[in-house]
C-alpha cells in the first residue's frame, strides 16, 4: 500500500479490465445529463465517466460541472463549440488515455444507450478489443424510431457492409467499449470524419487493424427529452467517405494482384 495514495483518490477498477472511462459526448442534453450519469453512476459503479460538452448554449456544461463536483469519479471537458461527435469522442478519448485508462467506452446522454446494459458489453470485453452494442444481432432492438430512421440506418449499414466487404453488422452504433490500444494514436491518424461516419471509422479501421470485434445485442430507446442531432449533412458524410474507403481498399487489392504478376 502507497500511504501517499488513499482509497479516495485511486481510480476505480472494473473486474478483469481495469481502469473504465465512459465519455458521454453533449450538445444541449440540459434536460438529459443529469439522469444518465446517476443511473450510470448507479448501474456500474466502478467506472469514471466524462462528459464532453461543445459549449451547449441550454447549459449542459454548467450542470455538468455541478454533477462534477459533487462527485469524484465525474469530470467535464469543456470545449470551445460544436464540432461533431467525432472531435468530441477524440478529445475525450485522449483525456482517458492521459488519466491512465485501460478501456475507454462511448455513450449517449439522451438515454437511448441504457447503462444499465453496460456490462454486458464490459463483460464481452474481456474476450475482445471492441465490443459494439449492437441493434442489428439477434437480441438487438430499436424502439420507438420512425420508420424513416430505421431505413437510413438499415440501408446504411447494408451499404457500408457491401462497400468496406465486412461483417459488423451495426457499424454505426453508438454504444461501444474498446481497449485503450485500439485508439492509441497510432491506429487514429489521419481520422477527418465529424458525424455518425466517425463510428463506422472506428470500426473500419479497429477490424482491419486485426482487433477483435465483437457485437451484443443492446436494445436502443429513441430519446424522449432534447433533439436529434443528426442532419442530412451527417448522412452525406457517411456516403461519400465510406464510398471513398471501398474504392480504396479494391484499388489496394488490384494493386497488390498487379505486383504478384510483375
Ligand atoms: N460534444 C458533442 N458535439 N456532442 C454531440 C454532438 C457534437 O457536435 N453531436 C451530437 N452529440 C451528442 C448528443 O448530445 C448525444 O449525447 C450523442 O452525441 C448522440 O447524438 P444524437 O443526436 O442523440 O444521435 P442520434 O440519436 O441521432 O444517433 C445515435 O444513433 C446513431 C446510429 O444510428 C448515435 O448513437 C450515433 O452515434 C449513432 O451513429
Ligand atoms: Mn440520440
Amino acid at each position: 500500500m502507497d500511504p501517499e495514495i488513499s482509497d479516495d483518490d485511486r481510480a476505480p477498477e472494473y473486474p478483469g479490465l481495469g481502469h473504465v472511462v465512459v465519455v458521454i459526448p453533449t450538445y444541449n442534453e440540459a434536460d438529459n445529463i443529469r439522469v444518465i450519469v446517476s443511473r450510470l453512476r448507479a448501474a456500474v459503479p466502478d467506472v469514471e465517466v466524462l462528459i464532453a460538452d461543445d459549449g451547449s448554449p441550454d447549459g449542459t456544461g454548467e450542470i455538468a460541472d455541478e454533477l462534477a463536483a459533487a462527485d469524484r469519479l465525474v469530470h467535464v471537458l469543456h470545449r470551445a463549440g460544436k464540432e461533431g461527435l467525432g472531435a468530441a469522442y477524440l478529445a475525450g478519448f485522449a483525456w482517458a488515455a492521459e488519466h491512465g485508462a485501460d478501456v475507454m467506452v462511448e455513450m449517449d446522454a439522451d438515454g437511448s444507450h441504457n447503462p444499465e446494459e453496460l456490462p454486458r458489453l464490459l463483460n464481452a470485453l474481456r474476450d475482445a478489443d471492441v465490443v459494439i452494442g449492437s441493434r442489428k444481432v439477434p437480441g438487438g432492438k430499436i424502439v420507438n424510431w420512425p420508420m424513416s430512421r430505421v431505413m437510413i440506418s438499415s440501408v446504411g449499414n447494408l451499404y457500408t457492409r457491401l462497400a468496406l466487404s465486412f461483417p459488423v453488422k451495426d457499424s454505426t452504433a453508438g454504444f461501444r467499449a474498446y481497449r485503450a490500444e485500439v485508439l492509441a494514436a497510432k491506429n487514429l491518424s489521419g481520422v477527418a470524419s465529424q458525424g455518425y461516419c466517425f463510428q463506422i471509422d472506428m470500426v473500419y479501421r479497429a477490424w482491419r487493424s486485426g482487433y477483435r470485434v465483437v457485437e451484443v445485442p443492446v436494445t436502443f430507446v429513441e430519446r424522449e427529452r432534447g433533439q436529434s442531432k443528426m442532419s442530412p449533412d451527417i448522412v452525406r458524410e457517411a456516403l461519400w467517405r465510406v464510398g471513398l474507403w471501398g474504392v480504396q481498399a479494391r484499388l489496394g487489392s488490384a494493386k497488390k494482384a498487379l505486383d504478384r504478376l510483375r
